[in-house]
């Protein structure tokens, strides 16, 4: 791979677990971690070059000074206030949006051509302020959104139809990374299977309409479950964060459900949302629309009322 390096805005939990996960994947040459907090930053980024020998050929560096993101191809953006229990992601988003507004002029300075990935929350509204407080063209503005949800159910299907493997479970959740997510339910099967028809060996249909409801908010939840326990989420948000990092400087092209703020698709503007996306060099190479149900259709919508609000909230 040639000169390939990955940038990161936080030394939390979620910060090192991409850095971590960048490295132990293979996907860039170089990858450094920013943080206001010199001590912690030192430490977490120690604790990952420790590991180099195990890696993929790479460098890791972490520093307090911001130069340590010089001429970053991405710039992963994990630094903020987390929810706590019984908040939901918007309610961090004043304070969250204030670091924007901070990091991304300083950034920009050291790493003009860099494409953000916004994995800060609430990430879809965050995607939207920083694509205005940058100036850059939304395609290189974007956010994890809800490829973290898609994979929580993806797993999930795959768990209850048996341990059929993930790579055949095509199932997309898209909206808001929050508490109006929903799955694309009319598009989801296993292998062709959709998933309304599938039948266990004992006859039984695990994601007949009537379940999938409950499922879906077994999906949004999945998160507060282990918040509740450890504090935070971290490896999974990690992973994600890698891939996408992966299918930008490898230009993949994969389909992800990846947040942008829409410029008419869906019939939506002025709001970033998660959405099936073709993932390239340049970032989000083009938005993806199909046809969905009407309840598919109001979901969507009250996702884009939903963080439309919150932007409003906060401007
Ligand atoms: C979660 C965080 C990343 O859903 O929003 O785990």
């Amino acid at each position: 791979m040639s000169r390939s390096k990955i940038g990161i805005v936080g030394a939390g939990a979620v910060g090192t677990s991409t850095a971590f996960a960048c490295l132990s994947s293979g996907v860039a040459r170089e990858v450094a971690l920013y943080d206001l907090n010199a001590d912690k930053v030192r430490a977490e980024f120690l604790d990952v070059a420790h590991g180099s020998m195990f890696f993929e050929p790479s460098s890791v560096r972490g520093s307090d000074d911001l130069e340590v993101l010089r001429d970053s191809d991405i710039v992963v953006v994990t630094a903020g206030a987390k929810p706590k229990l019984g908040q939901s992601r918007l309610d961090v988003a004043a304070i969250n949006v204030q670091i924007l507004h901070q990091i991304i002029p300083q950034v920009l300075k050291v790493a003009p051509d860099a494409i953000f990935l916004l994995v800060t929350n609430p990430c879809d509204v965050l995607t939207v302020v920083a694509q205005e407080v940058s100036g850059l063209p939304r395609e290189r503005v974007i956010s994890a959104g809800t490829l973290l949800d898609t994979a929580r159910l993806r797993w999930l299907l795959a768990h209850r139809a048996g341990g059929v493997a993930e790579s055949s479970v095509h199932a997309h959740v898209i909206g808001e990374h929050g508490d109006t997510s929903f799955p694309l339910w009319s598009q989801a099967s296993i292998g062709p299977v959709p998933v309304s028809e599938f039948t266990l060996p004992d006859g039984t249909r695990p994601f007949a309409p009537e379940s999938q409801a409950a499922i879906a908010q077994e999906v949004r939840e999945a998160g507060w479950s282990i918040v509740e326990t450890k504090g935070t989420t971290n490896t999974a948000i990690g992973l994600a964060s890698a891939r996408i990092a992966r299918a930008i400087l490898r230009d993949e092209r994969v389909v992800l459900p990846l947040s942008i703020v829409l410029e008419g698709e869906w019939g939506l503007r002025d709001v970033a949302l998660s959405v099936p996306t073709i993932v390239g060099h340049r970032g989000i190479e083009q938005v993806l629309e199909l046809s969905v149900t009407d309840e598919e259709r109001a979901a969507l919508d009250h996702s884009a009322e939903t963080i439309r609000a919150s932007v409003a909230a906060i401007h």
